[in-house]
């Protein structure tokens, strides 16, 4: 195989994962992209900080500009803009390919970062930036891409999400809940951006912008978190049937051919019949309505450190198959080689 020089940025809660997948399914990735992703090396603030995925010690380092300067491919997992948007910058005016899950650095330069990478023939990848394991960027991106988009909604951030749910669930407290969520790895560094409602809006912004074909610029997206939501809220909401939740609604205003867009982020009071009231703990789920397609609906896993890693590996993949093909491509067919079993030992396993 063509050989891919990856620097990971970050060994955090998706970090580590990724680093992790790419060490321990080495020969599978090399199988299905045709080249071998080949981790150079992993930056981070603390070399010597305990981890939970151990880590080979000869690959961390804190020197990220060097780690950049050398590497075909660079995945950003270091949240917040700097120094994620300079070191990005660096790797495509090098001409690397860039990963990122960091929707706080697209939503706010995301243009910056595609008119750097078109200048010189790069791609940037970002997945794992909306939904967390839920293809929703490529769906947008390639697949409804000849079709009118009219609107995008739903639950779009995994922490809030999991704090409404143990709030009506189980009676905890909006804290509570938050040091869970944090443990678990879903929360941002900053758990503010969740509850606020920023990474929601980051998130609107990128949909808005994907769906619509414009620039929705962050600022213009309307944002309320869940901080206001009481006990008390939550109680009334449910004597009358009825759910909290966090959402975010970017619509086509105006019909099909309509010219305006708009996007917002605010808790909403639902039916505890409507299908969002079923999205529990930390799932996202993705409503999109297009003029052709009708209603299409994603669903899954919004946060947490393997699943999301899932989101940014297949971004990698999809990279690699352009080293190796000159444009996406097929997958190969073959490579796994997987015997098809008898439909009389499918019933037997069963
Ligand atoms: P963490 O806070 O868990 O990890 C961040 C990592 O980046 C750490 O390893 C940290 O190093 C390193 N880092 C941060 N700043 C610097 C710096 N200035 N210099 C060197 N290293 C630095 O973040 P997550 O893994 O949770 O998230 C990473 C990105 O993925 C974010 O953009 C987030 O929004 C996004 N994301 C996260 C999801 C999740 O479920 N957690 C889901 C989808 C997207 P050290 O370990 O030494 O402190
Ligand atoms: N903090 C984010 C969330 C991570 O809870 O949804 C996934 O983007």
């Amino acid at each position: 195989y063509r050989s891919l020089r990856i620097a990971l940025l970050g060994a955090g809660s998706v970090g580590a994962q990724v680093a992790r997948l790419l060490l321990e399914q080495g020969d599978e990735l090399a199988a299905r992209s045709g080249a071998r992703l080949e981790l150079v090396g992993i930056g981070v603030r603390d070399v010597e900080a305990k981890r939970d995925v151990e880590l080979p010690r000869e690959l961390l380092t804190d020197d990220l500009a060097t780690l950049v300067a050398g590497a075909d491919v660079v995945v950003e997992l270091l949240g917040g803009i700097e120094p994620a948007r300079s070191l990005l910058l660096d790797a495509i005016a090098a001409g690397a390919d860039v990963v990122t899950a960091n929707k706080a650095l697209v939503a706010a330069h995301g243009p910056e970062l595609f008119e750097a990478a078109e200048a010189v023939g790069a791609q940037v990848a970002y997945e794992a930036a909306v939904g967390g394991a839920i293809p929703i960027i490529r769906p947008l991106e390639q697949s409804l891409a000849g079709d009118r988009v009219l609107r995008v909604m739903g639950i779009v951030n995994g922490t809030t999400n999991f704090i409404l749910d143990r709030m009506h669930t189980q009676g905890a407290t909006l804290e509570e809940a938050l040091r869970v969520a944090t443990d678990l790895g879903y929360a941002e560094a900053d758990p503010t951006a969740d509850v606020e409602g920023f990474d929601a809006a980051s998130k609107a912004t990128i949909l808005a912008s994907l769906a619509f074909h414009t620039v929705v610029p962050a600022d213009r997206v309307h944002r309320e978190g869940i901080t206001g939501v009481s006990a008390e809220m939550v109680a009334q909401a449910e004597r009358t049937g009825r759910v909290l939740k966090l959402v975010a609604i970017c619509e086509r205003l105006g019909g099909p051919a309509g010219d305006r867009v708009s996007a917002r982020v605010h808790p909403v009071s639902l039916p505890a019949t409507h299908p969002l009231a079923a999205v529990h703990e930390a799932k996202n789920a993705i409503f999109v309505t297009a003029e052709a397609a009708g209603d299409l609906m994603f669903y899954g896993a919004g946060a947490g450190g393997p699943e999301t890693a899932s989101a940014v590996l297949g971004d990698l993949v999809s990279i690699a198959r352009r080293h190796v093909l000159g444009g996406p491509g097929s997958p190969p067919s073959s490579h796994a080689n997987l015997a098809v079993a008898e439909f009389g030992d499918v019933l037997a396993r069963h």
